[in-house]
């Protein structure tokens, strides 16, 4: 408030505002704000940019309007948007689409991106053509309907957006319906008729929702990604479920971008820049990897809930480091341009909170995305962070030390304040009567024996940590938790009982477990059986996998094909299926549904025969 005051009076000054519109574009804008509630250090200081504004527009009070040439900074006396008096008004270019993200039952978030257009003076086309300074902000306009007529508008408001937030606009829409399907889009305020392509969206049922009328009784279908690396292929996947799946929500588990360049020119998917290091790096490569058409197609056709991996960041990140930087290291020697590991998260996290629809969460803590949406009484779904929040320090290749650590009681992958929430989560979502718990993490959390090798970067690192979840499960009896995962670039289904236990759990009826384990292959990102492996050679490997001693709760692996997974939840039973892309190298829909899952409501294990016996693809314990 101070600051507006200040701008009011300087107004004054210049007497030739007539009214000042309350409510800040620039705050209406969400991507100004800090990503963290309780931090406002990481906000732009709206307040400053506000005086920039001022201060163009006292330079060009002073400076001869003839040398100027400063046609596009029109003065909107009085309007919506009158409390900057320039804005740029030679169109904008909305150059990636839209997306929409974190529906509750009332408001959705929408995202764009609208980049002054250069423009030449126009009393004199002829001219060199320019685009604004940095102190003119875009206008946009954001509508949302029942109709993709937009005949039944049911909000809509102005926006500022400018080169501070890489012109990135980020709204909430309000006061929706719960359980209902919208449209949306946004304009050029100076010029309605710039628009940008129409997205669809929704929001979720309500938490008081009977679980029978959630989704309109209709099963409720979310599509699930993880580790969609550019250089590696043709975001296909997104496009596949986009087209021929229509879900209702599309979930990314992490790893939405790489931190790494790598050969795709071969394949037309050569990156740009270099290593991310600095906000202008990783706002880079958000920018390039959304342009890939399938990823276009799937942020337009439903909201996105999405959770960060460590590659949004850097390779094998945790709370202090990662695989290449670290704050326990003396000086920045890591990056190009000296960027310390601290400088390189914040640059990563802010560049995400511009590019990502997802909300702020209210929070009283650092970095905090991880968040829960009550769908109804059908479902929680509860997104984590085990990467970036509060991790203690994980497998980074040189510090072989992990292996001796991997058994410590206290370690942790969501630190104690998250690790807290999320067993709390669980229970109350019991408590509240919610059929279904759906937990999207990143990384694999049942215990794989991979030849001998344990993957000390996912939950295998943690032992004692994974032993907490499921005690917590076991002795609080909560029933029906699917964990989501992502992160290990294959799939494996498995039913969800302590490591090792072969007195409570049965592997061959699944008796004594208590829940199961869905852990879905990359979208592009190469096979950790091997890049490239073919369906045959990765089956030989999965046949020693599944039947593997430590492997007892593992009940199908795969690990040729990328892709991805969807879950159909209705009260009685939740349903997953695996779909194979055929080829990632070019951009084409040729995929097929690999394998089908079945949990029926209150079973806490994969239903059996499991996969009804057979599979396209993979190999199953029972087949073994
Ligand atoms: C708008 O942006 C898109 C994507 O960057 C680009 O391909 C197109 O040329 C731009 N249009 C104009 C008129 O500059
Ligand atoms: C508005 O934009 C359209 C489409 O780019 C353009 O043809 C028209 O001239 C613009 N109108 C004004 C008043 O600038
Ligand atoms: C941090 O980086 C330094 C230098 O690369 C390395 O010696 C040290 O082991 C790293 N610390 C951790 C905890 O990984
Ligand atoms: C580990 O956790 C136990 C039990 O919560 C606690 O008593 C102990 O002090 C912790 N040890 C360390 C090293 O933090
Ligand atoms: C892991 O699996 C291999 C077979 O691939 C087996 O020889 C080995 O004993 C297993 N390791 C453990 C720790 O269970
Ligand atoms: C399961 O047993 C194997 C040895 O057979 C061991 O390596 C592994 O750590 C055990 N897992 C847990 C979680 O105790
Ligand atoms: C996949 O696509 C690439 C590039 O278009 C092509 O060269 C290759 O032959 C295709 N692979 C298969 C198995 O069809």
């Amino acid at each position: 408030m101070a600051s507006f005051a200040k701008f009011a009076s300087l107004l004054a000054t210049f007497q030739c505002v007539v009214a000042l519109s309350l409510g800040n574009p620039l705050e209406r804008n969400l991507a100004y704000r800090s990503p963290f509630e309780e931090h406002p250090q990481f906000a732009r200081d709206t307040g400053a940019i506000q005086k920039r504004h001022m201060q163009a527009f006292r330079k060009r009070q002073t400076v001869p309007a003839g040398t100027f040439g400063d046609e596009h900074y029109p003065t909107f006396y009085g309007g919506d948007f009158s409390n900057t008096l320039f804005l740029w008004n030679a169109g904008v270019n909305f150059t990636h689409a839209v997306a929409s993200g974190d529906p509750l039952s009332t408001s959705v978030l929408l995202w764009t991106r609208a980049v002054p257009l250069p423009s030449t003076t126009p009393s004199n086309p002829s001219s060199t053509p320019f685009l604004p300074d940095q102190s003119v902000p875009v206008c946009v306009k954001f509508e949302i309907a029942t109709d993709n007529a937009f005949k039944h508008v049911v909000d809509s408001g102005n926006a500022f957006t400018s080169y501070d937030v890489d012109f990135t606009v980020k709204v909430e829409a309000n006061g929706l319906k719960a359980d209902t399907s919208y449209f949306y889009r946004f304009s050029d305020c100076t010029n309605a008729s710039i628009m940008s392509p129409v997205g669809k969206t929704r929001t979720f049922s309500d938490a008081n929702t009977p679980a029978s009328k959630v989704n309109g009784g209709k099963p409720l279908t979310l599509a699930v990604f993880s580790c969609s690396q550019y250089q590696a292929g043709w975001f296909n996947a997104y496009n596949f479920a986009a087209t021929n799946v229509t879900p209702d929500a599309f979930l990314h588990l992490g790893d939405y971008i790489y931190e790494s360049l790598g050969n795709g020119a071969k394949i037309g998917r050569a990156v740009l820049g270099r290593e991310l290091a600095t906000i202008h790096d990783y706002r880079q490569r958000l920018n390039q990897y959304r342009t890939d058409v399938g990823l276009v197609n799937a942020h337009l056709a439903g909201p996105w809930i999405t959770v960060w991996d460590d590659h949004e960041v850097a390779d094998n990140s945790w709370k202090a480091g990662t695989a290449d930087s670290n704050d326990t290291s003396t000086g920045c020697s890591f990056s190009p341009s000296g960027a310390c590991f601290t400088d390189r998260k914040l640059a990563a996290v802010r560049a995400y909170h511009e590019w990502m629809p997802i909300r702020q969460v209210a929070a009283d803590d650092k970095l905090r995305i991880w968040r829960n949406f009550q769908i109804g009484q059908l479902l929680d779904l509860t997104m984590l962070d085990t990467r970036n929040y509060d991790r203690d320090v994980t497998d980074v290749y040189y510090n072989t030390v992990v292996n001796t650590l991997a058994d410590g009681q206290n370690r942790s992958l969501m630190g104690p304040a998250q690790e807290n929430w999320f067993f709390d989560t669980l229970s109350q979502s019991k408590k509240r009567g919610a059929i279904w718990r759906v937990v999207g993490q990143q990384i694999v959390f049942t215990q794989l024996n991979e030849s001998g090798v344990f993957d000390l970067d996912a939950w295998d690192g943690y032992r004692q940590n994974r032993a907490r979840v499921l005690s917590h499960l076991y002795n609080n009896k909560i029933d029906n938790t699917v964990i989501l995962s992502g992160d290990s670039h294959a799939n494996w289904v498995s039913d969800l009982a302590h490591p090792n236990d072969t007195t409570t759990y049965n592997s061959a009826t699944g008796k004594g477990a208590i829940g199961v384990e869905f852990a879905g292959t990359a979208v592009t990102s190469g096979s950790s059986f091997g890049s490239g492996i073919q369906p045959a050679a990765a089956d030989a490997i999965s046949k020693v996998y599944v039947t593997a001693k430590g492997n007892e709760d593992l009940q199908w692996s795969e690990g040729s094909y990328r892709g991805f997974f969807t879950l159909q939840i209705s009260t009685k039973t939740l349903t997953a299926t695996y779909y194979a892309m055929n080829n990632v190298s070019n951009p084409n829909l040729d995929g097929f549904a690999s394998a089908q899952f079945v949990v029926n409501s209150g079973e806490n294990r994969l239903s059996r025969p499991i996969a009804g016996g057979s599979v396209k693809a993979g190999v199953l314990k029972s087949q073994a």
